[in-house]
C-alpha cells in the first residue's frame, strides 16, 4: 500500500468517511499526501482499518474481462455477474436469447457491446417500438424507466451496467401482442440477480398459452 494517495486527515476522520465525502468532491479540490508510514504493517489499529477498506471496496483492482470471458468462452450461460456488492451491478450476457419480454428498471442501465451485434427493442416517448442496433465496440447509455428488450444472436457478448434496486424497488416486465401492439401479460419482480429476475419473470408466460394469447387479434406469441 506505499504511495497510495489518500485525503487527509484520515487519523481523525477514518477511512470511511473520507472515501464517502471523496466520491462528492471535485477532484481539483482534494487535498492529497502520501501517507507510506500510516500504511505500515507495524501499525495494528491502521492494519484492522485497511481490513475495513477492503471489505467494503473488494473491487478497488484491476479486472480483466477479456480475459475473463477468453477463460469461459465454452463454459458459459446466457449471463455472468462481475460485481454486484457496490452501487452497480455489472454482468456479461450473451447471445443467442429468445427474449420477448421488455423490461422496465428505475435506473439508468450502461451497454457496451463487446462482440456481435445487439438488438435493442426500446419503446420511445412516442409510444413507438424503436430498434437501436449497437454494434461491437459501442456504447449506449439506456435512461430509467424505458421499456426495453435487449435480443441478440449467436456470438454477441455484451457489458451491462446498472445501478443496485433500493429495497422498495421493483422491476417491471411487460409482454406485448406482436401483432397490433396490445399488452398481453405484466409482473413484477426484484431485481437482486439478473439471471434469476429474468428468468422467474419469463417462466410463467412461457408456460401459459392463454397468457400469449392475444385478446384482442387472437395472435399468439412464440414462447
Ligand atoms: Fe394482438
Amino acid at each position: 500500500m506505499r504511495g497510495r494517495y489518500h485525503r487527509k486527515p484520515i487519523r481523525s476522520t477514518g477511512l470511511k468517511y473520507n472515501f464517502s465525502t471523496l466520491k462528492s468532491r471535485p477532484f481539483s479540490q482534494l487535498d492529497f499526501v502520501i501517507h507510506e508510514d500510516l500504511y505500515s504493517n507495524h501499525n495494528p489499529l491502521l492494519h484492522h482499518s485497511m481490513q475495513r477498506e477492503v471489505a467494503m471496496f473488494p473491487h478497488l483492482k484491476n479486472f480483466n474481462l477479456r480475459q475473463w470471458i477468453e477463460e469461459n468462452r465454452h463454459d458459459w450461460g446466457q449471463r455472468r455477474v462481475i460485481w454486484e456488492d457496490s452501487d452497480f451491478i455489472a454482468f456479461v450476457t450473451r447471445g443467442p436469447n429468445s427474449r420477448k419480454d421488455f423490461h422496465i428498471n428505475p435506473g439508468d442501465e450502461i451497454f457496451h457491446q463487446l462482440e456481435g451485434e445487439l438488438n435493442l427493442h426500446y419503446v420511445s416517448s412516442e409510444h413507438k417500438h424503436e430498434v437501436a442496433v449497437i454494434k461491437a465496440g459501442e456504447l449506449f447509455l439506456l435512461p430509467g424507466n424505458v421499456p426495453h428488450s435487449p435480443r441478440r444472436g449467436e456470438g454477441s457478448w455484451t457489458l451491462v451496467v446498472e445501478r443496485k434496486r433500493r429495497p422498495e424497488e421493483q422491476d417491471l416486465f411487460v409482454w406485448f401482442c406482436e401483432k397490433c401492439g396490445n399488452k398481453l401479460y405484466e409482473t413484477t419482480m426484484r431485481f437482486d440477480d439478473p439471471t434469476d429476475a429474468v428468468r422467474t419473470a419469463t417462466d410463467k408466460i412461457h408456460s401459459d398459452v392463454k397468457l400469449r394469447t392475444c385478446n384482442q387479434c387472437g395472435d399468439v406469441l412464440a414462447a
